[in-house]
Formats: C-alpha cells, sequence, structure tokens
C-alpha cells in the first residue's frame, strides 16, 4: 500500500458528530417522596410494563405515544403533548404537584383506578431513564 495514505489516514482524525443530547437526565426528586411514602426499591422493567400496559384500548401511550423521546398526541384532544423523556425535554417531573395531579387523572383513565406510590415510582424510573 502506498506509505502516503497510510500516514494519512492514521493521521486524520475523523470527527463523529453523533448529536447526543448533553442534558444530563438528573434526578428526579419526586422519588424521594416515594420512598417517604413506603417505596424502598424501584424497578425499570416493572415501569415500562405499566407504561404499555393497555385493556386493548387505553394506554399511557395513547396520549404519550409509544417512544418517551418523542412527543405524543392527545387522544381525545389531538393536542401535542411534549416528550416524556427528561433526557430531551429536561422540564420534565420538576413539581410534585404537577406530577400527582397528572398521574391521579390518568391512572384513573387509561387503568380506571389510582396507581400506587410503588407503582408511580416504577413509571417515573423508567420514563427518566429514556
Ligand atoms: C388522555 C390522555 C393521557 C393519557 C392516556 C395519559 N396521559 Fe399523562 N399527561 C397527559 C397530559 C395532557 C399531560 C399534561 C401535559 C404535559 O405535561 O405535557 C400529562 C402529564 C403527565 C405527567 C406529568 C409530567 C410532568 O412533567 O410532571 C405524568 C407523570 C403522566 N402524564 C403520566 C401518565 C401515565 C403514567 C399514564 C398512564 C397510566 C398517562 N400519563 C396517560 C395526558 C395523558
Amino acid at each position: 500500500m502506498n506509505p502516503k495514505s497510510i500516514s494519512l489516514s492514521v493521521l486524520l482524525p475523523v470527527l463523529v458528530v453523533t448529536g447526543h443530547v448533553l442534558a444530563a437526565a438528573g434526578r428526579v426528586e419526586q422519588l424521594d417522596n416515594y420512598q417517604q411514602q413506603g417505596v424502598e426499591q424501584t424497578d425499570t422493567a416493572r415501569g415500562r410494563q405499566l407504561w404499555f400496559a393497555t385493556d386493548g384500548e387505553r394506554s399511557c401511550t395513547s396520549c404519550h405515544g409509544e417512544t418517551p423521546t418523542v412527543a405524543g398526541k392527545h387522544a381525545k384532544t389531538g393536542k401535542v403533548i411534549e416528550p416524556m423523556a427528561p433526557s430531551v425535554n429536561p422540564g420534565r417531573f420538576q413539581s410534585t404537584k404537577k406530577i400527582e395531579k397528572w398521574f391521579l387523572r390518568n391512572c384513573k383513565w387509561t387503568f380506571g383506578r389510582e396507581c400506587s406510590a410503588q407503582e408511580k415510582a416504577d413509571i417515573l424510573t423508567w420514563l427518566a431513564s429514556q
């Protein structure tokens, strides 16, 4: 092989632009509140399972979409719902009041019941990992 092309390929750095979003996923402080309510451990897989759980008609993804890093669309109003993943939407899960209000409303609409602290903690842990 031509020695010149070898040295060039070694010397020329390849700049890969990955497009990674640098915003750190951060801690979700609300998880501390669930811990105070007795939640000892969270289960990411269980959180994911709940997120996709469906009675054949309704699930969390009905409005939030299949992919937490992508915006969803409200099943009834058609309004855009910003992504749930803090990695792309750092404004997520910042207010206990907001989190609890929507968990209450959305668990009732989706599952026909409230979610337990354990379930909420599992779901938040999964979403925060996205
Ligand atoms: C009928 C539509 C709909 C369904 C179904 C739905 N959500 Fe939501 N959810 C919303 C809307 C609207 C908001 C408020 C707008 C926003 O935060 O972008 C929201 C907000 C939230 C928030 C607050 C986010 C924050 O930043 O604090 C959480 C948590 C949440 N939803 C969880 C769930 C879970 C868990 C399910 C399934 C059990 C679910 N949602 C199903 C419409 C829905």
